[in-house]
């Protein structure tokens, strides 16, 4: 007899097969019970009658507790009410792992507490739809990237430089150095462009930010394209493809998941509509001046309140454009006939989701990069091989990077970063 997943239900209608699952949930009345299971792939019922079945097998599917592990024959039927489309009849159960007392139960739990059971949360049908769409969103990143002559880097985690700023790096010790745990692969990946052509990274990046917001992480996945003789102009074009290629992937393989979720799909389509609005940072500081922000001054950068504003001006992700010099990293081109911003763009998701995109051009000049090094007080020794990209054939290039766990909450409308990634790490926690 064969042994197949839930998902696989509906190639083997009418025959008899085994499934390793855990029970979910469950409810019984005199003669009949009904097993929620779960295996991974999906859910479905198993029906447990008392006249199809011994005793004994009747008497266990009554006892079985919450998350108990069992190996369930039965007969696959279709089940036109169930949205799944398909039930199980069951003959036989064995009992592979008992569970008692499991801590999370069918009501409502607190934050805290199903943070603390991070390991057993992420079985719920919620957060188990929230994972199908982060690796529907991996899967088609990969592809993407591939189908677009992009070849995958991994720069390192252990470095020597700050791209994004030295306020919020983890510091550790390397033998007799310092090092820093990666904020941003970004520095290596432009060298990596000067060898590829068009590249992409894609990995852990670390923030030892003291934000406690519903969008910031401590340890959160990057994707970092970096694209030699590209200007910012064919950049944003590229991230806008990237990015509605994403939202059509989710459309297009996790139908369930988003239903899980309640996710509307119109609202999705709507985001693959192209191409994104843009606006410069100059326009959008005048836009919030309008309408009643009157703590923003020209140079500050945008809070929450005011990104959700921009954003809910359009309808779809917007890119501010060119922001002020003095809020950017060191390594932005300037831009040609200003010099208080640079050539930069941040694509804003809507609905309140925020920044996912960060990018820009960047700066080609050996002597202006040096300058820009100095200026930020970072040690231009640590950043020489960084200059030497500037003094070997030095090419206009531009490349962004996609906060993978933004996206996602974005893409699935969840409202916090953390059920984006199986096991978050946050200020104040680091358990489980
Ligand atoms: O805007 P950021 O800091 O840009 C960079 O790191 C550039 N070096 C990228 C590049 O040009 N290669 O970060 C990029 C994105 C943000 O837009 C956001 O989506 C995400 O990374 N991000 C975070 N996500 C979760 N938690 C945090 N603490 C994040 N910080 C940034
Ligand atoms: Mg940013």
């Amino acid at each position: 007899m064969e042994q197949i997943q839930i998902i696989d239900a509906k190639n083997h209608v009418g025959e008899t097969v085994k499934i390793g699952a855990w029970v979910a949930n469950k409810r019984s009345s005199g003669k009949i019970s009904f097993l929620q299971l779960r295996d991974g792939t999906a859910y479905f019922q198993a029906v447990v009658v008392k006249n199809d079945v011994s005793e004994e097998v009747f008497h266990l599917a009554k006892e079985l507790t919450q998350e108990t592990s069992i190996i369930v024959t039965g007969e696959i039927r279709e089940d036109t009410r169930s949205k799944f489309g398909y039930e199980l009849g069951v003959q036989a159960i064995e009992v592979i792992g008992e569970s008692h007392d499991y801590p999370i139960t069918p009501k409502e739990h607190g934050v805290d507490f199903l943070m603390d059971h991070r390991h057993l949360w992420l079985r719920s049908s919620q957060q188990h739809a929230i994972m199908l769409i982060r690796n529907e969103v991996i899967r088609a990143t990969y592809e993407f990237f591939n189908n677009n002559g992009f070849v995958k880097v991994d720069p390192p985690i252990l470095t020597g430089s700050a791209p994004e700023g030295t306020s919020d790096l983890f510091e550790t010790n390397y033998f007799d150095q310092k090092a820093y745990l990666s904020q941003s692969g970004q520095l290596y990946m432009e060298a990596a462009a000067m060898a590829l052509g068009k590249v992409f990274s894609f990995g852990p990046t670390f923030r030892a930010e003291k934000s406690k917001t519903r969008r910031h992480l401590i340890e959160f996945w990057m994707i970092e394209p970096e694209m030699a003789f590209m200007h910012q102009e064919e950049s944003l074009e590229v991230q806008e493809q990237y990015v509605a290629y994403l939202v059509q992937s989710v459309l297009d393989n996790c139908e369930y998941a988003l239903d899980v979720l309640g996710r509307d799909k119109d609202t999705l389509k709507n985001y693959t509509k192209l191409p994104y609005p843009r606006i410069s940072y100059d326009d959008a500081v005048e836009l919030l001046k309008k309408n009643g922000f009157e703590d923003i001054e020209w140079g500050d950068d945008f809070g929450s309140p005011h990104e959700t504003f921009i954003a809910n001006s359009f309808d779809r992700p917007v890119f501010i454009l060119n922001y002020p010099k003095a809020i950017k990293p060191f390594y932005m081109k300037p831009h040609p006939t200003r010099e208080d911003v640079v050539i930069c763009a941040d694509l804003i998701a809507p609905e309140g989701y925020g920044e996912i995109i960060g990018g820009s051009e960047r700066a080609t000049d050996y002597d202006f990069l040096l300058e820009q090094i100095r200026e930020a007080g970072l040690n231009e020794e640590e950043y020489s091989w960084y200059l030497d990209l500037r003094k070997y054939g030095t090419v206009p290039h531009a490349g962004f990077g996609l906060g993978l766990e933004r996206t996602i909450t974005f893409i699935a409308g969840i409202d916090h970063v953390r059920e984006a990634i199986p096991f978050p790490r946050l200020l104040n926690r680091i358990y489980p």
